[in-house]
């Protein structure tokens, strides 16, 4: 998923210079991937912690040629498969392999905001399967939902995998499936990924790695902003320090100063002193309950298909068909 590059520049600049303006200061996740943020997040994918990644394999795994009968009509019918905020493909490809395999009539449209990892993907992509139609987009989720405003004569399959939706806020997040179900035609799926409420010291566990990946993945933030921004944070001086509310299913994430600092980004006029006690707000990682998921979509005309989950009961891939 998520950002980098010279077009986004002045979007995050912007977003900077009002996010660390006001008194609780807040930068976007979704500015975190650059190109090291993006190799940081494949790391954390690998995390053992980090348990989503396992648990949405272990979904596709099982169900790839349910998926694919369903998708296909029982092989009847051609489709396209698009993926919002695609990133290394790496569930996705248990998918793709299933329907090469199987000489389904599809194509592939990986989305992303990052070009490196859609370059990186497509190039993958072209040595596992060199006979995949893939028709990559580099877009943000916005640009993407309005190249799916034109109608199509062929079944869209739109996969937000990843528990993407959960760094969006509940409203949002319902928001967010109402657009995609806007643009869908009947028949079309949505495949929705989310990680579900659990044990909280698992769920916190996830976001709060020994290793100190996650931590160096939020403060990838701040080495951005001096880098592209000329700002002058002392990384080193900043911690990190996730948290999660079992109440409202959120892991917050923050980073903080270690002793108190001035930083100054004169491009942006930002001159502001963080004193100890004082945070930036970084991330939302939203974990839902079954009632929570039973809400999102229901007034958007989709029809809830099927509900896959893992062993565990961890996470959960919402099948929805636009009635
Ligand atoms: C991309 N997104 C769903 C991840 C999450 O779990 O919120 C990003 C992440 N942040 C810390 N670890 C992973």
């Amino acid at each position: 998923m998520s950002s980098n590059d010279s077009t986004s520049t002045s979007a995050f600049a912007k977003h900077v210079a009002k996010g660390l303006s006001t008194p609780l200061a807040h930068l976007s996740s979704q500015y975190i991937y650059d190109e090291r943020g993006s190799k940081l997040f494949q790391e954390i994918m690998e995390l053992e912690s980090y348990y989503l990644t396992n648990c949405e394999y272990e979904i596709l795994e099982a169900s790839a040629s349910k998926l694919r009968h369903q998708f296909s009509n029982g092989g009847k019918e051609r489709f396209e498969l698009i993926e919002l905020g695609a990133g290394d493909g790496l569930k996705t490809k248990l998918l793709l392999k299933d329907f090469t395999e199987n000489a389904t009539d599809f194509s592939y449209r990986p989305v992303d905001i990052s070009d490196d990892i859609l370059n990186e993907l497509e190039q993958g992509l072209s040595q596992q399967f060199p006979n995949l139609e893939v028709d990559p987009l580099h877009a943000s989720y916005m640009e993407a939902l309005d190249s799916l405003q034109d109608s199509s004569e062929v079944r869209r399959v739109i996969l937000f995998l990843g528990s993407n939706i959960g760094n969006f806020s509940f409203d949002a997040a319902n928001e967010f499936v109402g657009k995609i179900a806007d643009r869908m035609q009947t028949g079309d799926y949505f495949i929705l990924g989310i990680d579900l409420r659990k044990n909280p010291r698992t769920i916190l566990a996830a976001y709060d790695d020994d290793l100190g990946i996650t931590a160096k993945f939020n403060l990838n933030l701040l080495t951005r902003i001096n880098r592209e921004l000329n700002g002058n944070f002392d990384v080193e001086s900043w911690a990190f320090y996730p948290l999660y509310n079992p109440e409202t299913g959120e892991v917050r994430s923050y980073l903080y100063p270690k002793t108190d600092q001035h930083v100054s980004i004169p491009q942006l006029g930002i001159e502001r002193t963080f004193t100890i006690g004082e945070v930036i707000h970084t991330e939302v990682s939203r974990k839902y309950s079954k009632t929570e998921l039973a809400i999102l979509g229901r007034s958007h005309g989709l029809e809830r298909v099927d509900i896959l989950q893992d062993k565990r009961g961890y996470f959960a891939d919402v099948i929805y068909r636009k009635k």
